[in-house]
């Protein structure tokens, strides 16, 4: 539990300036995590962020018996970048097959150890997550793919059980829809399975490109990586591998919005430009100066910004995790901003607690319209999860008054030292115990 105060006196009155640090990607890192389980032997991550989702998915591998080791610099400093850390796992020869609901329902990710356990095992049982905060995220494409793969899918007391005693078989198959959980557990099932296996329509994010690169080289065969169809020659045996993560652009996305929110002049050392290109040139097109250096790249904003539209779509459009940032940035730009929201059906609950802030918006069905206002004012809010806990939370920097977010639990989850990082560049942001 907990809260994060932010004080402000409304947008661009106290702007941001210094350097933030963006580590590993928390959707790369988990799923990189899983992968471990596909080679015996030790396997170690490397850039890993300091969340809990770390410490539940390493939980989640020791039950399936795994030695795991999760190590942070003792003295791990936002304000020089120090945070990341490292996972060791060692992967035994005979896994246990079973995910239990407890660690499940804590981390929707774990639902990727399904592809390796069925890819090691022959067989998995995996708790299904269940809803969450953002929509029923279904997994229709995780279990048809591996069906198409050969295995038995069936859902059974809260459980996905898959067998499969012969072993996985290549095949043609593509998804519905780019799904990145789906994509990730198919090439995960893939890598071992027997002949080649084509997928069509995958997810593109540049953590499926990661995960895909730890995979070649811990010995898997796969071509057209970062690509839309991705062709596995299945190997009998992967070896283990020593991999850095890749860096988080939803954490560098979120620093370029709070710096389009609050004004100021950020380097966002870490920040990847063109995993953002989309998101940057429409924060470009409205008035914000974007610069590359040789670590990252800068953000600068000294005056209101003109609103824009945005459509979420599956990489490389505009993303779904940055959705409530530009909802909170056209809350206080100037003019009117249509914001679709086409990959999570109840993103929208987020609307709400941003209203409370006064924003004026309307929603429908997944639409929303946002005529900026020229300031919010500070309000007790709740973040619902990461993403709209972050979105709350730039919201106060652009708020006048105080602003509680209450259940910054969720922002931890996604945002390793957010209030410490944001108050070393200038921001008025404090914990508050509960
Ligand atoms: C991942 C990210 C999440 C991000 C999302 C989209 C992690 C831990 N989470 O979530 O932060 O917002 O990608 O970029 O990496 N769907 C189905 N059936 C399926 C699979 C998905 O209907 O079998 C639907 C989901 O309900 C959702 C949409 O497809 O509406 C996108 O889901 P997906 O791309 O799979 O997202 P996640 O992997 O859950």
């Amino acid at each position: 539990m907990g809260s994060f105060r932010v004080v402000s006196e409304g947008p661009l009155t106290r702007p941001l300036s210094g350097t933030v640090y963006v580590g590993g990607a928390k959707n790369s890192a988990l799923k990189l995590m899983a992968a471990t389980l596909l080679a015996p032997g030790r396997s170690v991550v490397h850039n890993v962020p300091d969340i809990l989702d770390v410490a539940v998915m390493g939980e989640l591998l020791r039950t399936l018996g795994c030695e795991v080791e999760i190590a942070y610099p003792e003295d791990a400093d936002p304000t020089t970048g120090s945070t990341a850390g490292r996972v060791t796992i060692d992967v035994p020869e005979e896994l246990e097959h079973e995910a239990p609901y407890e660690l499940v329902r804590r981390l929707r990710a774990s639902i990727s150890v399904l592809g390796p356990l069925v890819a090691r095992c022959h067989r998995a049982s995996v708790a299904l997550p269940g809803g969450d905060a953002i929509g029923s995220r279904g997994l229709d494409m995780h279990i048809t793919g591996l069906q198409e793969l050969g295995a038995v899918v069936r859902i059974e007391h809260g459980q996905v059980v898959a067998e499969v005693p012969d072993g996985l078989l290549g095949t043609n198959l593509w998804l519905d829809f780019p799904s990145v959980g789906a994509t990730e557990n198919l090439v995960m099932a893939a890598v071992l399975a027997r002949g080649t296996t084509v997928i069509d329509n995958v997810a593109r994010e540049p953590e499926i490109i990661d995960l895909c690169q730890m995979l070649s080289a811990m010995g898997a065969r796969i071509e057209g990586i970062s690509s839309s169809t991705l062709v596995i020659e299945g190997v009998e045996r992967l070896h283990p591998v020593e991999h850095s993560t890749v860096t988080d652009r939803i954490v560098a996305g979120t620093w370029v919005f709070a710096t389009a929110i609050a004004g100021g002049d950020l380097h966002i050392d870490g920040g990847v430009t063109h995993h953002l290109d989309i998101v940057l040139d429409k924060l470009v097109a409205s008035g914000a100066e974007i610069e590359s250096t040789e670590t990252g790249f800068s953000v600068r904003t000294h005056r209101r910004l003109r609103s824009f539209d945005v459509s979420t779509l599956p990489y490389p459009g505009f993303p779904t995790d940055l959705q409530p940032f530009a909802m909170a940035l056209a809350a206080v730009s100037s003019g009117t901003a249509m914001i679709t929201e086409n990959v999570f059906e109840a993103r929208f609950m987020f609307a709400q607690e941003l209203a409370r802030l006064g924003a004026d918006l309307r929603t429908d069905g997944h639409h929303a319209v946002v005529r900026g206002v020229p300031t919010l004012s500070g309000a007790p809010v709740v973040a619902h999860d990461i993403r709209a806990g972050a979105a709350l939370v730039l919201g106060g920097l652009a708020a006048q008054g105080a602003t509680v977010v209450a259940e910054s639990q969720h922002i931890d989850r996604g945002y390793p030292w957010f209030a410490e990082a944001l108050a070393a560049v200038g921001a008025d942001v404090s914990r508050l115990q509960d």
